[in-house]
């Protein structure tokens, strides 16, 4: 049923923006949803779209081989397969909160960046491989609360309201955080869901969908009692704040 609508929705919000309408929001949020049983199916599966040229899962992210492309997307690591955002964004950092311990990078990096590519809104979805799309992005087509913040610190991409991101994980740094060795729902433990020792949108989030929550936003561990889980218990993995 999910996919059914959200083509649907797709396949006229893509006729609309053809058109140089108004544009119509995308599928309501309740649709696109984990079940934590593997990307086929999941919000992440693009096979059935129609702006998707080859019908692959896979494709519209990595890529076997690059084929000699100029763009040379690979440079992104993972056999990533599409361009990355050029936005610059302004940080959650020491000068914003002087409470932050642990360092962070100036900007976003390593898997924020990939997710990047298409959440913070600016670079077209169905700009992928060797096509080059241009016409699908992530607001109109698929609903403002999917991209992660927007333009407003003057031409700057705004991530003081988003939880801190590229951030070192070190818990002798800020002791109000767990050990590291603590175990992050069925992902293992919370050093396993760090990149290069930092917090990255992968830390809190499953983009395959393997190991997320059922019915949550494709969170690791579940931060609510209806989903299965402890209240916030996603925050209080990592932040000792309930002397446990
Ligand atoms: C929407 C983009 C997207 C799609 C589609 C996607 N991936 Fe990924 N993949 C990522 C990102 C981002 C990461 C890094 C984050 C992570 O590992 O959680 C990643 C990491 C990986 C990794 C390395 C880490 C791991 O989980 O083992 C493998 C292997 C992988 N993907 C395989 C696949 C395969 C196979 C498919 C298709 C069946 C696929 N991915 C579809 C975005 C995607
Ligand atoms: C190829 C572009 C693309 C990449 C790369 C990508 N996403 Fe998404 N993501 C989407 C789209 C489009 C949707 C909405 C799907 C729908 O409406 O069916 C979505 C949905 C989501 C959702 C579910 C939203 C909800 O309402 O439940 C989350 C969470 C999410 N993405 C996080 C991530 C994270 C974290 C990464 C990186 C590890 C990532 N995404 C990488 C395109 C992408
Ligand atoms: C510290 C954990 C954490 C990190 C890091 C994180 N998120 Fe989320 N995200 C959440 C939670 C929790 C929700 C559920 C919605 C809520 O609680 O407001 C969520 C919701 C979402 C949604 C659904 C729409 C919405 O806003 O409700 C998307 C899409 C998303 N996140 C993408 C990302 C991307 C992309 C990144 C990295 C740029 C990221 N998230 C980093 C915890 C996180
Ligand atoms: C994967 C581990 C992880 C998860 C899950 C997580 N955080 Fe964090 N959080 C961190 C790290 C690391 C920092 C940076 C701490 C430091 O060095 O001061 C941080 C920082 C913060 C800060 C900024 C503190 C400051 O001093 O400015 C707030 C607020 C916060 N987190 C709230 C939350 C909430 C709310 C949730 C649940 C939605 C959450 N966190 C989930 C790891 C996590």
């Amino acid at each position: 049923m999910r996919r059914f609508c959200s083509i649907l929705t797709r396949v006229s919000a893509t006729l609309v923006v053809g058109a140089g309408l108004v544009m119509l929001a995308g599928s309501g949020p309740a649709m696109a949803v984990g079940q934590g049983d593997g990307i086929v199916g999941s919000p992440h599966d693009f096979k059935a779209e129609i702006w998707n040229f080859r019908g692959e899962i896979c494709r519209v992210c990595h890529v076997p081989h690059d084929h000699a492309l100029a763009t040379q997307y690979y440079l992104n690591g993972l056999l990533w397969n599409r361009g990355v955002s050029a936005a610059t964004y302004t940080m959650y950092n020491n000068a914003w909160s002087s409470s932050i311990d642990n360092v962070q990078s100036p900007q976003p990096d390593g898997i924020s960046k990939l997710c990047l590519s298409c959440h913070d809104g600016t670079v077209a979805i169905d700009q992928f491989d060797t096509q080059v799309g241009g016409n699908i992005f992530m607001g109109p087509e698929y609903g403002d609360n999917r991209v992660i913040s927007i333009f407003r610190d003057g031409s700057n991409i705004d991530l003081r309201g988003t939880h801190p991101l590229s951030i070192v994980y070190d818990d002798t740094v800020d002791t109000g955080l767990r050990p590291d060795t603590t175990t992050m729902g069925t992902s293992g433990s919370i050093a396993d869901v760090l990149d290069f020792q930092k917090v990255q949108c992968s830390s809190c989030h499953d983009v395959h969908d393997e190991e997320s929550v059922p019915g949550t936003n494709l969170l690791r561990v579940a931060n609510t009692a209806a989903a299965g889980g402890e209240a916030s218990g996603l925050c209080l993995t990592c932040h000792n704040k309930d002397n446990r």
